[in-house]
């Protein structure tokens, strides 16, 4: 029952009682978490309510609802996703671009209805993500849906249970109202542009297609099939409005909708309240200016008439509500002509696309280049040389081709042709197999070589100060050197007859560069710039071998036992120590003095934190992959087998657990997180305590 001991009642009716406060307080518990981001409770706290929670379920499954907070993963996956008829037209929104757009669109509902003159405004951020309607009876979440095509959506109820955010049960406060019988709540589903970019990393890590921007993310994510996908992603909810309400005391307003919903717990958007138009107008100022910094994209303001019955008489044109107008800010999107496809050599020898293009405003940048992702995408979205394209820029995000305007072919354009050989060496281009990258194999490629020295020299790597990438291609044009050894044999009067290099700036450079002979071996395995091999895998290689010399006589077999590295990493590993290139460049580092070795002795088994420990781990934890939790364990002295046993110290449960979480509550397996983890190892004094505990409960 984890690391807690777990007092039940034996009386039935007072353990009943408890289940509900728990169900209750651990809603409470996350609201506060996710909603509010504002938690009362520590982490170890919150893991001992659900211990409490799972160990009543467990003993009687029967009461399990899917209300509880047990059951946010947990559905299997579908074949498809079931069609919901909507309560009432899920209605869309008409849209200003300027100031006299806003003002006409009142000017046209004046003459519908003169109340409008008379009535104020809310203004909330559009937010780009996508809509979700959510349905509550008597305050449990039933059913979710997408929004289709406003008269019927798809089924996502399953996934929608995994946004953390989302309310399973409302009230979700204790001081909160209490819900009417029927309740159905419209808001928008996205991604914030920090966590679309680390999942795109993971997915790029895994060899898989990233998304092209937050709002496919969102919607990616939410039309999984398998909710324990959607789970591991970091989807958000924002709600801005009541669809359906069935009972006493609805809301008049607006205004007082979102200040229900809040009151409810759910997460609501930010909205202003005006009295007029030039109000909103400054809303609207506000949001613009907030909105290159904001977590989030956003794509305009809505400005909704406040008064919702006044809304209601208003009706729609078509599919628009007319009460309501999108007033969108300027394009992050816009279209110009493609002029010419380039192509960038990366250190790795992988040649990217990128467009060149007439010079285009988009959101007050001036944008020239583009980035085209890879061969692949130019094919799949049939983009040509001289083909009008549409450029996205949306935050930080480095500017992208979205496609090509079809319509505006003159039947000039020219397909383009990925190249066999490397735009900068000439040398030829490979494919590797399951990739979708193109790769210049000359290793002595200039463009690949001033990035692999750029890399080398990089904070993380050797961290030589005065190397970046200018001075990096400075130095390979000057042909001063031909592989990252060369650095250590530069001598200030080299450097002196190079642009921008008087006498001091090449003293200086060649004392950072002799300064680097001492980093630690970790470091100059990950500046070698090897192929998979990250600041990660390199300090499991340093953590195993005590210098270069072993680790290039370590075979792929040996490589990819080592927890945390693979098959695929182990193979570059020796395929790059056999090149004969590699192996002057080694031994040029040797007679430079550069040749650290690993300089911290391991520690004695028995004197590491988790020494004669076994866990075992289900499910995906929060910030490590399985692999690295493996990897952390076995550093600190801990085993990790597969499978659930008595001898099983620690169950480590992460999001979505597998059947070992029911295996390990069997046999009185402690189960913890993470966090718990981490403790363990970082504070001896939580430690003991958790092992005498867990002594304790054993008996
Ligand atoms: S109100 C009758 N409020 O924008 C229309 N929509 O372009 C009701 N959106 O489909 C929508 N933030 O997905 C409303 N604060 C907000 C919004 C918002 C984002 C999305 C929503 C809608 C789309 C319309």
């Amino acid at each position: 029952m984890g690391p807690f001991t777990i007092q039940l009642p034996d009386d039935e009716a007072e353990l009943r009682r408890r289940y509900e406060e728990l169900k209750r307080l651990i809603h409470y518990h996350n609201y506060r978490y996710y909603v509010l981001n504002d938690p009362i409770i520590s982490d170890y706290e919150y893991d001992r309510l659900m211990a409490e929670l799972r160990a009543i379920e467990e003993k009687h499954p029967e009461w399990v609802t899917p209300d509880s907070p047990t059951q946010r993963v947990g559905a299997p996956p579908a074949s498809e996703f079931r069609k919901v008829r909507h309560p009432a037209p899920i209605l869309s929104l008409a849209n200003v671009f300027d100031d006299a757009g806003l003002d006409a669109w009142l000017q046209r509902l004046a003459r519908l209805d003169p109340a409008v003159l008379e009535t104020d405004f809310t203004v909330e951020p559009k937010i780009d993500g996508l809509t979700v309607v959510l349905h509550y009876r008597d305050g449990v979440f039933v059913l979710g849906a997408t929004r289709g095509d406003g008269e019927v959506g798809e089924d996502v109820t399953a996934n929608l249970r995994t946004v953390r955010s989302l309310p399973l049960r409302i009230p979700t406060r204790p001081d909160g109202p209490k819900p009417p019988p029927y309740l159905v709540v419209r808001g928008e589903a996205y991604m914030t542009r920090a966590d679309f970019e680390a999942l795109n990393e993971q997915l790029r890590a895994r060899g898989e297609r990233p998304f092209a921007n937050p709002r496919n993310a969102a919607a990616g994510s939410l039309r999984q099939l398998d909710p324990s996908v959607t789970a591991q992603r970091p989807l958000r909810l924002l709600t801005y409005q009541i669809v359906v309400y069935e009972g006493p005391d609805e809301p008049r307003t607006q205004w007082d909708a979102l200040r229900y919903l809040e009151a409810l717990g759910f997460p609501v958007v930010e909205a202003d309240l005006c009295p007029d138009l030039d109000c909103a107008k400054r809303a609207y100022r506000k949001w613009l200016q907030r909105r290159p910094t904001w977590p989030y994209d956003l794509d305009g303001v809505v400005i909704k008439i406040n008064d919702l019955e006044l809304q209601r008489r208003l009706g729609a044109v078509g599919k628009d509500a007319r009460g309501m107008i999108a007033y969108k800010f300027p394009a992050q999107e816009v279209t110009t002509t493609l002029r010419d496809i380039k192509v960038n050599v990366g250190r790795t020898g992988v040649l990217t696309p990128y467009a060149v293009l007439d010079p285009v405003e988009i959101g007050g940048v001036i944008v020239r280049k583009a980035t085209l992702h890879n061969f692949d995408y130019i094919r799949e979205k049939d983009i040509r040389i001289g083909d009008r394209v549409i450029v996205r820029r949306a935050g930080d995000v480095i500017p992208y081709i979205v496609g090509p305007v079809i319509a505006a072919r003159t039947g000039e354009e020219r397909i383009y042709e990925p190249p066999t050989h490397c735009p900068v060496c000439g040398a030829p281009v490979e494919k590797v197999e399951g990739e979708v990258a193109l790769y210049c194999i000359n290793a002595a490629c200039p463009a690949q070589l001033s990035r692999n020295i750029e890399h080398f020299a990089s904070r993380e790597a050797m961290d030589i100060e005065g190397l970046g990438r200018k001075v990096a291609e400075q130095l390979v044009a000057a042909k001063l050197v031909n592989d990252v050894a060369d650095l250590y044999y530069l001598k200030p009067e080299d450097l002196i007859p190079l642009e921008g290099f008087a006498e001091k700036k090449a003293h200086k450079l060649v004392e950072a560069i002799q300064a680097s002979k001492d980093r630690p071996l970790e470091r100059l395995i990950y500046g070698l710039g090897i192929r998979g091999v990250g600041a990660v895998t390199a300090r499991l290689l340093a953590e195993r071998y005590p210098d270069l010399d072993a680790l290039r006589h370590a075979t792929a077999e040996e490589l990819s036992s080592i927890e945390g590295i693979g098959p695929v990493t182990a193979q570059f590993i020796v395929d790059w120590f056999r090149r004969k290139q590699h192996q002057r460049l080694l031994e040029k580092l040797r007679r430079a003095g550069v040749w650290p070795r690993a300089s911290r002795p391991s520690p004695s088994a028995e004197d590491q934190p988790l020494a004669g420990l076994t866990f075992v781990i289900t499910g995906t934890l929060p910030t490590m992959t399985r692999e690295e939790a493996k990897a952390y364990i076995q550093r600190h002295g801990g085993r990790v087998t597969n499978s659930v046993s008595r001898k099983t110290d620690f169950l480590i449960v992460g999001a979505n657990p597998g059947s070992k979480l029911r295996k390990a509550q069997t046999l009185g397996v402690p189960t913890i997180d993470e966090e718990t983890l981490r403790r363990m190892v970082e504070d001896p004094g939580f430690r003991e305590q958790l092992l005498a505990q867990r002594r304790r409960t054993q008996g």
